[in-house]
C-alpha cells in the first residue's frame, strides 16, 4: 500500500507518499481500507518532529479515517468486511490500508456521506469526552469556545448548541458569520476585544461554566477571569505554550477547576469506552442532522502538503479532509 511517510521532519515538503508495507490486523483489530482522512493540527507537529505517534501506534500520521473494512482479526465481533466505517485513530490513518483496534471503529452515521464521515472520529471523541463527560456541560449553560472556527471549535458550537448551552466563541473575525449560522450566539474577535470582558457582559456577569481551551498558558489567567462560579476549564491544546501563571485564590473562591487532556494517548479500553459514549450520545444528533461534518476542503492524500499550508493559515473553518 501507499502511506504518508516522514523521512525527515520539517514542513509541508516533508510529507512522502510511499509504497510501505501492508498492514496485519491483531486479534482484536480489523484492517479498514481508507476512503479520506483529516488533517489535525497534531499532525503538523508529527510532521515536524515534535508529536512522536505513541508506542504500538503506525508511524505514519492521521488521527481519523473513514473507509471500508476488509479485514477481521480472529478476536474481533460485531464488524464484518465490507462494512463502510469511521474510526478513531492513533495515527495511520494517511494511508491507503490502516490497523484499527474494534473498540475505535464506529459506523458511517445515516445521511453521511462516506468521505466525509473522516470529519468526525477526531472531533466528536475529544468534545464529548471533555465537555460531555468530564466537564458535565448542562442545559442552560454557558459554554465558551476558543477557536470556534477550528474542527475541533466547529464541532463544539454544534454540540453545545444541541444540549441546550449559550455557546460563545473566539475567532477572527472573518469566520463569525459561519460560526453564528452553526449556532454560536455569541462572537468575540480576540484580535479587537477582550473575551474575558465580553463572555461577562453577555452572562450578566455570570462568566462560563464551561470552557474548552486550545490556548494554554497565554490564556490561562483570563481563562480563570471568565469562568463562573462552579466553572469547569478544560485545556486541550497549547498553542499558546505549556507553562503558565494560575490564580489558585481566584480559583478557590470561584470553586471551580481546571482539567487538560489528551485523547491520543490515551489507553485503549478508555478510548473505546469514549467511542461507545460518542455512539450512544452523538450519533443520533448526527443522524438527526442536528449535528454535521463541517468541511471546509478535500484533497488527495498525495497532495497533503498542500492541506498542511492551508491549515498552517488558519484559514479554513471546520475541517480538511485528505482522500485516497
Ligand atoms: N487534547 C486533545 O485530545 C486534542 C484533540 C484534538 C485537538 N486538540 C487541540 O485542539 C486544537 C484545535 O485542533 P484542530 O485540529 O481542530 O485545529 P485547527 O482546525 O487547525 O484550528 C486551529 C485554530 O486555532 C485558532 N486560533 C489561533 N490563535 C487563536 C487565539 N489566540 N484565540 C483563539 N483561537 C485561535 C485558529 O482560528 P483563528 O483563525 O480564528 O485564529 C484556528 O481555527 C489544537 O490546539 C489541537 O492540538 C487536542
Amino acid at each position: 500500500m501507499r502511506a504518508m511517510t516522514i523521512p525527515k521532519p520539517g514542513g509541508p515538503e516533508a510529507l512522502v507518499w510511499s509504497e510501505v508495507p501492508d498492514p496485519r490486523p491483531g486479534p482484536d483489530e480489523v484492517v479498514v481500507d481508507v476512503r479520506a482522512s483529516a488533517v489535525n493540527r497534531a499532525d503538523l507537529l508529527q510532521r515536524q518532529g515534535h508529536y512522536p505517534p505513541p508506542p504500538g501506534a503506525p508511524a505514519y500520521p492521521g488521527l481519523e479515517c473513514s473507509g471500508v473494512v476488509s479485514e477481521v482479526g480472529s478476536q474481533v465481533t460485531g464488524w464484518a468486511v465490507g462494512q463502510a466505517v469511521c474510526a478513531l485513530l492513533a495515527g495511520g490513518g494517511y494511508a491507503e490500508r490502516v490497523a484499527v483496534p474494534a473498540g475505535q471503529l464506529l459506523p458511517v452515521p445515516a445521511g453521511v456521506d462516506l468521505v466525509d464521515a473522516a470529519a468526525l472520529p477526531e472531533v466528536a471523541c475529544t468534545v464529548w469526552s471533555n465537555v460531555v463527560q468530564l466537564a458535565r456541560l448542562a442545559k442552560g449553560e454557558t459554554l465558551l469556545v476558543h477557536g470556534g472556527g477550528s474542527g475541533i471549535g466547529t464541532f463544539a458550537i454544534q454540540l453545545g448548541v444541541a444540549l441546550g448551552a449559550t455557546v460563545v466563541v473566539t475567532a477572527r473575525a472573518g469566520k463569525h458569520a459561519r460560526l453564528r449560522e452553526l449556532g454560536a450566539a455569541h462572537t468575540v474577535d480576540y484580535r479587537e476585544q477582550d473575551f474575558v470582558a465580553e463572555v461577562h457582559r453577555v452572562t450578566d456577569g455570570r462568566g462560563a461554566d464551561v470552557i474548552l481551551d486550545i490556548m494554554g498558558a497565554a490564556y490561562l489567567p483570563r481563562n480563570v477571569a471568565a469562568l463562573a462560579t462552579g466553572g469547569r476549564l478544560v485545556v486541550i491544546g497549547m498553542q499558546g505554550g505549556r507553562k503558565g501563571e494560575l490564580d489558585l485564590g481566584m480559583l478557590l473562591m470561584k470553586r471551580a477547576s481546571v482539567h487538560a487532556t489528551a485523547l491520543r494517548s490515551r489507553p485503549l479500553d478508555e478510548k473505546a469506552a469514549i467511542v461507545r459514549g460518542v455512539r450512544e450520545q452523538v450519533w443520533p444528533l448526527i443522524e438527526a442532522g442536528t449535528v454535521r461534518p463541517v468541511v471546509h476542503a478535500r484533497a488527495r492524500m498525495a497532495d497533503a502538503a498542500d492541506a498542511h499550508r492551508l491549515v498552517e493559515t488558519n484559514d479554513h473553518v471546520g475541517k480538511v479532509l485528505l482522500t485516497t
